[in-house]
């Protein structure tokens, strides 16, 4: 991505090779900061606290988190200690655990005294590995959106909720990259922007993304899709994933499963955009299985955005004393997907599609 003529992407190493750097995702739209993660334990309160979110970028800044651990201590207890600890920093982004997994195993083979260098080689090919996914998903899911294309229509209505886009991932990102795609092939992409309370990504993050690209968008509050899907204003829905199970269905941002089910109800095609990395081989249920995060209550009650004099103000929207719940993620089943959208191309949602996709070694990790 390209920032004030700058290229970006989301993580990077600073120039000693020791510390990493992010975008602090917590001050988008309205200031452009970066931030420097100098412990593991840094890493794991910027998973925590969403100075870095989304669910392939929550596994490039584990596995940088594990690279920092390796140069803190390289024992197996201190690998161990430190990857329990990333692995605790948010529950459902199944590619938290995938990355610290890929680590540990990586470097379970070294002598103590490689594994530093080792750990900061493997995080950087996680990382190199994440754009290059991500990129294969926004080639296979722009055949999609050209497909979706209605004639007589001056352009290509896609919906999508909250942030899936290069902010998610290292660069491009996962239902975003299709989007990129299509945008830069001279479709006519114009894009239904989730608000995706409460903490915004779409309207936060989503909306300045495309905005930077000049993609054509509208921001709408969360509960205009359905709406616009009744009156033929929707071509197709394309969402991000923070968890798939090997059956297909799919966990993401809370409201995906409305969306969803409006979909079907209409005629849409509903679109999952996710690396391999976001599949969980070991479950097959979602709604049994997938542990759904729930957050502070503030994130509800409260909101924040630029006052007249341009300083970033949090305000709260709810009586004093009124309980709030925060349930991050749902789970849409995979009757309700129309198909997934990953690197290797797209498949319906059903555990022998995906298998016949990925084979034996991508379940066994
Ligand atoms: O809570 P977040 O912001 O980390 O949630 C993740 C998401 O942005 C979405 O659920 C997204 O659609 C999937 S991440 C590729």
């Amino acid at each position: 991505m390209r920032i004030d003529g700058r290229d970006f992407r989301t993580i990077w190493l600073d120039e000693g090779g020791r510390d990493v750097w992010v975008i602090d995702q917590r001050r988008l739209p309205h200031r452009f900061e970066t931030a420097r993660l100098t412990s593991s334990q840094a890493v794991a309160d910027a998973i925590a606290d969403m100075t870095v979110r989304g669910a392939p970028l929550i596994g490039a800044s584990a596995a940088y988190g594990m690279a920092l651990a390796a140069a803190e201590d390289p024992t197996d207890a201190g690998l161990e200690r430190a990857g329990r600890m990333l692995e605790s920093a948010r529950p459902t982004a199944v590619n938290l655990r995938w990355a610290v997994e890929r680590m540990r195993r990586h470097l379970g083979g070294i002598a103590e005294a490689g594994r530093p260098a080792a750990a900061y080689a493997e995080a950087a090919r996680i990382a190199d590995e994440d754009v290059a996914v991500c990129e294969s998903i926004g080639r296979h899911g722009r055949r999609l959106i050209e497909q979706a294309r209605k004639p007589g229509k001056d352009r290509i209505d896609v919906l999508t909720h909250c942030n899936a886009g290069w902010l998610c991932a290292v660069d491009w990102g996962t239902a975003l990259a299709p989007i990129y795609e299509a945008h830069r092939a001279g479709l006519p992409v114009h894009v239904w922007v989730d608000e995706t309370r409460p903490r915004n990504q779409g309207a936060s993050l989503t909306a300045w993304e495309l905005a930077r690209e000049g993609v054509p968008h509208t921001v709408i509050a969360d509960n205009t899709g359905g709406h616009l899907m009744q009156h033929g204003r929707v071509d197709l829905c394309i969402v991000g994933a923070d968890r798939a199970t090997r059956q297909g269905d799919v966990c993401n941002k809370i409201g995906t499963y409305l969306k969803a089910l409006a979909a079907e109800d209409t005629g849409v095609p509903f679109y999952v955009a996710l690396p391999s990395s976001t599949v969980d081989w070991r479950i097959g249920d979602g709604l049994a299985e997938i542990p759904i995060e729930e957050r502070g209550a503030e994130e509800v009650t409260h909101i924040s955005g630029l006052d007249a004099e341009g300083e970033v103000r949090t305000v709260r929207l709810t009586p004093e004393g009124s309980p709030a719940a925060n349930y991050g993620f749902d789970v849409t089943p995979a009757r309700l997907v129309t198909a997934l959208i990953t690197e290797r191309g797209v498949c319906p949602a059903s555990e022998a599609d995906l298998i016949a996709l990925f084979g034996g070694e991508e379940r066994a990790a």
